[in-house]
């Protein structure tokens, strides 16, 4: 693997040695040493043109976990406010010396640009590209349900058979994208569930189901997980969305919605979330939620993406 740009990418056999290798990844950091030293003498750059919490944060502490050296670039306060390029930002980064590139950008494509221009010469890991992919965090969302599912036994496992129903702004997001592509890969079945003008025309050709009715899809689906998205409310320019007490009555995982689900539903959101709007706070805060584990389980996953993208390696060697 010499970049991870989309889960469009990822073979089954790679994504289930990547969760195997976050999975020893996680030991190490559940231990009293937290570090290991595979990427020492390596340095990373976080390169952030678009605001970020978890995934900013997660891959600074999973670069710190691995003793890489780290620089984080953040667009805001640069010279990117001056008009300097992506490339010229980039090469002006390369020039100082740097293993690998970790990129988050408004615009769709742009890791992608970077890891094919040429105009440096290092792996390069997309942290979330315009409503285009996140596949770090579809990785750490198939983690956290597998760890869920099979607990211990999980190494080895995918999803098979598993029913995922994503909920929400489904037209927008780019952790829907990277999660139908991964899950399909893995074995699971996608259900999308959203109003008609939050879904894109290219739906059709995806390999999931569509329904525009979130009672009837649990009634009738039974999801083994529910996956509430957040209303993007900063790129709600082009599409119509009903105000916000009709969307949360009928899109919403209100507590009476909470309630109708079965027992054993994961509910989980990629963060942040809007609290009363998609989700209730009873939903968010409850047992079934795993909303604060996949953020740990970040840590792992950017760990394990970090450790095959710069070493290669297929599993993890303890000393
Ligand atoms: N889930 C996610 O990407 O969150 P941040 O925008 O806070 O990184």
């Amino acid at each position: 693997m010499k970049h991870l740009l989309s889960t469009r990418d990822v073979s089954r056999d790679e994504a289930i040695q990547l969760l195997d290798i976050a999975e020893d990844m996680s030991t190490v950091n559940e231990r009293e040493v937290k570090k290991l030293p595979a990427l020492r003498g390596k340095t990373v750059v976080n390169l952030f043109f678009e605001d970020s919490t978890r995934t900013r944060i997660s891959f600074e502490a999973a670069e710190k976990r691995l003793s890489a050296d780290v620089i984080n670039f953040a667009a805001k306060g640069s010279s990117v406010s001056k008009g300097e390029s992506l490339k010229d930002t980039t090469q002006t980064l390369a020039a100082m010396g740097i293993d690998a590139v970790v990129i988050r950008h408004g615009a769709s494509g742009a890791p992608q640009v970077l890891a094919q221009s040429g105009w440096i010469d290092a792996p390069v890991i997309n942290a979330g590209d315009g409503t285009h992919e996140h596949p770090t965090q579809a990785l750490l969302d198939a983690f956290t349900m597998r760890k869920r599912l099979h607990g211990a036994a999980s190494r080895g496992k995918g999803l098979d058979g598993v029913k995922v129903t994503f909920v929400g702004d489904i037209l927008h997001s780019r952790v829907a994208r990277s999660n139908v592509w991964l899950l399909q890969t893995l074995g699971a079945q996608v259900q999308l569930v959203a109003p008609p003008t939050l879904l894109p025309h290219a739906v059709d050709t995806w390999p999931v189901s569509v329904s525009y009715d979130l009672d009837e899809a649990i009634a009738q689906n039974k999801p083994d997980v529910v996956m509430m998205l957040r209303i993007q409310q900063e790129r709600m320019h082009d599409a119509f969305f009903p105000n916000e007490r009709e969307y949360s009555n009928m899109w919403g995982l209100t507590q009476e919605r909470f309630f109708s689900l079965p027992a054993k539903t994961m509910v989980m959101h990629p963060g942040p979330m809007n609290r009363g709007l998609e989700i209730s706070s009873l939903a968010a805060d409850s047992p079934q939620s795993t909303v604060l584990e996949q953020v740990a389980n970040g840590v792992s996953v950017r760990m394990a993406a970090l450790y095959m993208v710069l070493t290669g390696e297929r599993e993890v060697t303890h000393d």
